[in-house]
């Protein structure tokens, strides 16, 4: 058994390693153990102290969370006021600051201790010989409230300063923020629990900080960085203020690593490119810089105007995030037919633009966000990215806010709206017809491995389509040489190249058109299957949906787009001109001829695990047996086909009074006339 002076060293030990461990990884970012390593600290620590109470001690450790839930916080009166900063939002504003600092103290060149202004709250913590003994907030600068036990929950806070002679008396400032990381898993966790979410990092930071519970402070984990002093005792305060944040460190008070001196005015700018380059890859939010003359004679010379000090300015940030309202949702048909919904807001001034338009990129995205129409959310801006919407503000929701629906017919040319299940995007189904895909259908319609006609490259299409002379590919053979020889850069010999070669794209084959046609998700190799299945363009026209699954490779997405696409009648029309003109192929021989076998005329779906063949070869064997094999149960099936673990084919099936037979049955029919197996 240990003694309990053993004991007690071993506890003394314990804190010692702790707080030093924590030194390492919050101060000096150069962590020693791994977080196993360092729990196992703890929990020896802790057990040490239950078993021995006589050892407990408020500034272990351990016992950060402790103190009592108060019902509200003590105020607490500034012995030295905490000041706010002047703002700057323009080189000449730091121009301006830099001249009149400089004539005051008379000096050539003024070195400047360079700062990220961290987006959080102004926070004073009060050590008396080296233990901390008071938080507060800087309230309205005089007074402020007293946090001692939620910051002491705050992990990289030294409870007791490191060295052998701490001041008497020193008060360090500085900022309390949340990382962005903490704030997006403080959102999550609140969302989930079904409690109010914080608009950004710093409101989270001011709501944890201020929180009555400090083991709620505890898990919302805050940060903290120290960027000055405010009354010391009993300490030699270094010359400047570099060097006193580098004090600050020794004393195991973190300070932010992308602090630097830097030189005159043209040092600040440099600096303040750099960091502004660099924003959106720090953890946590900054609004702007701020630079403080460096040498701490220099500041007490300056001294300070109403509530704010000569010798240090804020050059602030654009905002990146802004508060505004959506007043409308619309939606936008891109080039290849995709229906963008898009915010309307009142316009609003965030990371440097006004916005007024923001994209929700597809339904699924509205969906995810709970955009509604009437709704305030928060816009943000990054650097150059695109604004986008970050949130709703639910609390902000009016009682009238509309919900974004997808609209049935295309907004440009009223054709109808595709959208596959599973899918977030929806397309407009008038490849052929719509106004805001005729560049991109025409350019393709034209192109090598489609109709091939030579010379009509997108300048020209442009050209056609601006001049209000084609709107189809079928108006293209209807183009004369004059026409075009009419257009910019077009002479009469290119023009009546291009007609001849309009004229020759004519005789082309069934595969090369029905690619041309630009039916979603048909690539060459899907309209060769298509042309050598059905032959002709008539019969895959008036194809059912069964039976365009029939053919090899196509299931029933592809064959969705297929009939989306036939049954849209102004592509029928824009087909029918395109024959009209003189557009031909020769008609191909059905390479796949049904066959005649015991399945002749049945229709049949193979759902499940089949215990003996792959479906794939299930599918094989009955079409070889003369069947008609499709995806999907309709009214047309006349036999299911089940496996293991069949799903809703079969209740569909039953429903529908369809002939079910398992794997036995089904091999017994293939076996009644066929080859012996
Ligand atoms: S110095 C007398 N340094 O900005 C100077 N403030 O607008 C006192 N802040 O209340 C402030 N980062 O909350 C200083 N590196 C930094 C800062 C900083 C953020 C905040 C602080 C202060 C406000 C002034």
């Amino acid at each position: 058994m240990a003694t309990s002076r053993e004991m007690a060293r071993r506890a003394r030990e314990l804190r010692e390693l702790i707080e030093n461990h924590n030194y390492r990884y919050y101060v000096l970012d150069d962590p020693q153990v791994s977080d196993a390593q360092f729990d196992a600290l703890m929990r020896e620590l802790r057990q040490i102290e239950s078993a021995h109470p006589e050892l407990a001690d408020p500034d272990s450790p351990t016992q950060r969370v402790g103190g009592q839930a108060s019902r509200e916080f003590r105020e607490v009166v500034h012995a030295v006021p905490m000041l706010s900063l002047d703002n700057a939002f323009s080189e000449q504003d730091i121009l301006d600051f830099d001249r009149r600092a400089r004539e005051r103290l008379d000096v050539a060149a003024i070195a400047y201790s360079a700062e990220p202004k961290i987006d959080g709250l102004a926070i004073t913590l009060h050590y008396q010989q080296g233990r901390l003994v008071q938080a507060a907030t800087r309230g309205d600068g005089s007074r402020g409230e007293d946090v001692t036990v939620n910051v002491r929950a705050i992990r990289s806070v030294p409870i007791q300063l490191r060295g052998r002679h701490p001041p008497a008396v020193l008060e360090a400032r500085g900022e309390v923020f949340m990382t962005r990381k903490s704030f997006e898993a403080l959102n999550r966790r609140q969302s989930e629990r079904g409690d109010k979410t914080f608009a950004n990092p710093r409101n989270a930071a001011a709501g944890s900080l201020r929180q009555l519970d400090p083991t709620i402070t505890a898990e919302r984990s805050l940060d903290l960085f120290f960027y000055g002093v405010g009354a010391t005792e009993g300490w030699r305060v270094p010359p400047r203020h570099s060097e006193l944040l580098a004090a600050l460190r020794d004393f195991g008070l973190r300070t932010c690593p992308e602090i630097d001196v830097v030189d005159g005015v043209e040092g600040c700018l440099a600096y303040y490119r750099r960091i502004g380059g660099r924003r959106d890859k720090l953890a946590y939010d900054i609004d702007g810089v701020v630079y403080k003359v460096d040498r701490l004679d220099w500041q007490r010379d300056l001294g300070f105007v109403a509530r704010a000090p000569r010798w240090a300015v804020a050059y602030k940030f654009p905002a990146q995030e802004e508060t505004t309202v959506v007043h409308d949702v619309q939606f936008y048909v891109g080039r290849t037919g995709a229906l963008t919904p898009v915010a309307h807001v009142v316009p609003v001034f965030v990371g440097g633009v006004t916005v007024s338009n923001i994209t929700l990129h597809n339904m699924d995205e509205v969906a995810r966000k709970d955009v509604r129409i009437g709704d305030t959310v928060v816009v943000r801006r990054a650097g150059d990215v695109i604004p986008e919407i970050v949130r709703v503000i639910p609390e902000k929701r009016p009682h009238d806010a509309r919900s974004v629906k997808l609209p049935a017919r295309c907004p440009v040319c009223n054709s109808h709206v595709d959208r596959t299940e599973g899918e977030a995007v929806a397309r407009c189904s008038g490849g052929l017809v719509c106004a805001a895909q005729r560049l991109g259908a025409i350019r393709h319609f034209a192109s090598r491995r489609a109709m091939d006609v030579d010379g009509l490259g997108e300048r020209l299409v442009e050209q056609l389509i601006e001049s209000g002379r084609v709107a189809t590919p079928a108006d293209l053979y209807t183009l004369t040489v004059a026409e075009v020889a009419e257009l910019e850069r077009m002479g009469p010999r290119s023009a009546a190249n291009l007609v001849a070669a309009l004229a020759k794209s004519k005789q082309t084959t069934l595969p090369r058109f029905l690619y041309a046609l630009g039916i979603r998700d048909v690539g060459e190799a899907t309209a060769l299957a298509l042309a050598e299945h059905f032959g002709d363009l008539d019969p895959l026209q008036a194809a059912s949906f069964e039976e365009v699954q029939e053919v090899r490779d196509v299931g029933p997405v592809v064959a969705g787009h297929v009939r989306e696409f036939f049954a849209e009648e102004r592509n029928r029309l824009v087909i029918k001109n395109l024959r009209a003109a003189g557009v031909t192929w020769p008609v191909i021989e059905r390479a796949v001829t049904v066959a005649e076998g015991p399945l002749t005329g049945q229709v049949v779906v193979i759902t499940g695990t089949l215990a003996t063949m792959s479906r794939e070869q299930a599918r094989e064997a009955a079409r070889a047996a003369g069947a008609t094999v499709t995806d999907s149960v309709s009214k047309k099936t006349t036999l299911l086909v089940v496996g293991a673990d069949a799903g809703s084919k079969l209740k569909k099936a039953q429903d529908l009074g369809v002939r079910i037979a398992d794997e036995a049955e089904f091999r017994q029919l293939l076996d009644r006339s066929g080859p012996a197996r």
